[in-house]
C-alpha cells in the first residue's frame, strides 16, 4: 500500500482516512537545553519524511553501513510498502512548564491558553504513569510492524533527549476520517464515527479543528489540539445487557448504525423526536444525545480512535477498551464541556471507565525540507 505525503499545510494523520493500526507514545523530554530539542526536532522530521515515504530511518540504512557500527534503522521494515504510514506530533503542557513550574526551553510565554489542563471529570480513575507527557506523536499505518518500526526508531533517534514515558496499541480503528470509508465498528459492537467530522467537510474542519490565525499565537495557526483518552470498556458486563439496552445506551440501532427512530446509518440525529406516549425516542441519557452538537451548543471533534487488547487482567477480565482521540481546534470549547456532559449523566459511564489521559498542541505542517515540526515555536 502507498505512501501519505508527509509536506503539507496541516500534518499529515489527522484529516488522512483513518489507517487500520496505531503505535501512539508520549515522551518526557530529559534535556534542559533548547539546543538539544531544536536538534531532535529536526531530526525526527528528517526521519519521518524518510519513514512516511517507505525508507530507512536515516540515509544509509538497515544493512548498506559497515559492520562495525549499529545501523541507523533498525531493519524490520525491511521489504515492507510504506503503509500509508502517517506520523504526527504534538506538545504537551509541560513541555512549557514542567511538573515543578520550571521554563526548561524558554517557551512558556508561547504555551497557547487553549493548551489549558484538562479540568477533573467525575468517575476519571486516571493513571499518572500512563497519562500526560512532553512530546507524543501518533503513528497510523495499515500494517502494524510499519507503525511500530517507526515509533521504534524515532526513540532510538531521541536517545539521551527524551525517554519514553507511556506508550499504546491499536489494532483496529473506531472512527472514519472520510466519506470514502465505510463505518468500522468499536469493542461493543457498534459502528462508531459516523457522525464524525470528515475530511470532506471544509468549512467545518476551519470551525471546528484547525486552529485559525488569531486564535492564539501564530506559530499553531494551521494546528489543532489533540485530546487522548484511554477508556478500559467492561466487555463482560456489557455482553450480558440485552439488545434494547445496548442501543438505549448508545441511542443508535446495532445493526444499521441508524439513530433510534430512524432507517438509515446517515439519517440525522432527531432528538425532539417523542414516541406514542410522548415519551423521548433517543434517550435522555444516550450517548448520542449528550455528545451531539445540538447538545453541545454546536461543539463537534474529528475522533480518530483505536480499539486496544492489552491482555487480561489477572481477574479473568480482558484488559480492552477504546484509545479514544479527538482533534479540534480549542478544547475548552469542544472536548471539555462534551466530556463534562457525559461524565455526568452518560448511560454509557456503566459500562467504561477513563484510565489515561493527554493534551497535546500539533504544529501545522511541515512545509518544506529544510522546515521542521515545531520550528515556529522554538
Ligand atoms: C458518537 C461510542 C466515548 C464523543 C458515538 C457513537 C458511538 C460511540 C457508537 C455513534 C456513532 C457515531 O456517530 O460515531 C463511544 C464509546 C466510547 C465513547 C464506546 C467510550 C468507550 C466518547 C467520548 C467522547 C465521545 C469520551 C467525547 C468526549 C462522541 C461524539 C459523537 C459520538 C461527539 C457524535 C455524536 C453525534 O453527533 O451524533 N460514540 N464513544 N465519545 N461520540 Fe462516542
Amino acid at each position: 500500500r502507498g505512501a501519505v505525503a508527509f509536506f503539507g499545510q496541516h500534518q499529515a494523520g489527522i484529516t488522512t482516512p483513518a489507517q487500520d493500526r496505531l503505535h501512539f507514545v508520549a515522551f518526557d523530554v530529559t534535556t534542559e537545553r533548547r539546543a538539544d530539542l531544536v536538534d531532535l526536532l529536526r531530526e525526527w522530521t528528517r526521519a519521518a519524511a524518510r519513514l512516511t515515504a517507505g525508507r530507512d530511518a536515516g540515509p544509509v540504512g538497515a544493512v548498506a553501513g559497515p559492520p562495525e557500527a549499529p545501523p541507523d534503522d533498525t531493519g524490520e521494515a525491511l521489504d515492507l510498502p510504506p503503509s500509508g504510514l502517517t506520523l504526527t506530533v504534538g506538545f504537551g503542557p509541560s513541555l512549557f512548564r514542567d511538573a515543578s513550574g520550571r521554563d526548561r526551553f524558554g517557551i512558556a510565554e508561547r504555551r497557547p491558553a487553549a493548551l489549558a489542563d484538562l479540568p477533573p471529570f467525575p468517575r476519571d480513575a486516571l493513571d499518572p504513569a500512563i497519562s500526560g507527557g512532553d512530546l507524543c506523536v501518533q503513528a497510523c499505518a495499515h500494517d502494524p510492524q510499519v507503525a511500530v518500526h517507526a515509533i521504534r526508531n524515532l526513540a532510538r533517534l531521541g536517545f539521551g533527549a527524551v525517554s519514553l514515558r507511556w506508550s499504546q496499541l491499536g489494532f483496529g480503528r473506531t472512527s472514519s476520517t472520510s466519506r470514502s470509508q465505510a463505518t468500522p465498528r468499536n469493542l461493543f459492537g457498534f459502528k462508531d464515527g459516523t457522525a464524525n467530522l470528515k475530511a470532506e467537510d471544509g468549512a467545518a474542519l476551519r470551525a471546528h479543528l484547525w486552529v485559525q490565525p488569531g486564535d492564539g499565537p501564530d506559530w499553531m495557526t494551521g494546528g489543532t489540539y489533540l485530546v487522548t483518552r484511554k477508556i478500559r470498556m467492561t466487555i463482560e458486563t456489557w455482553d450480558r445487557t440485552s439488545l434494547a439496552e445496548q442501543e438505549a445506551v448508545i441511542g443508535r440501532a446495532k445493526g444499521s448504525g441508524a439513530p433510534l427512530g430512524r432507517r438509515g446509518e446517515f439519517d440525522p440525529v432527531d432528538l425532539a423526536a417523542t414516541g406514542a406516549e410522548g415519551e423521548p425516542v433517543m434517550p435522555e441519557d444516550a450517548h448520542v444525545r449528550l455528545a451531539h452538537p445540538d447538545t453541545n451548543g454546536g461543539a463537534r471533534l474529528l475522533r480518530r480512535g483505536y480499539n486496544f487488547v492489552d491482555g487480561s487482567d489477572g481477574l479473568g477480565r480482558l484488559d480492552a477498551g477504546l484509545f479514544f482521540m479527538a482533534y479540534q481546534r480549542d478544547p475548552r470549547r469542544q472536548f471539555v464541556p462534551i466530556q463534562a456532559r457525559l461524565a455526568r449523566n452518560d448511560a454509557l459511564n456503566e459500562y467504561v471507565r477513563h484510565v489515561s489521559s493527554g493534551l497535546f498542541a500539533c504544529p501545522p505542517g511541515v512545509r518544506t525540507r529544510d522546515d521542521f515540526w515545531g520550528r515556529r515555536l522554538l
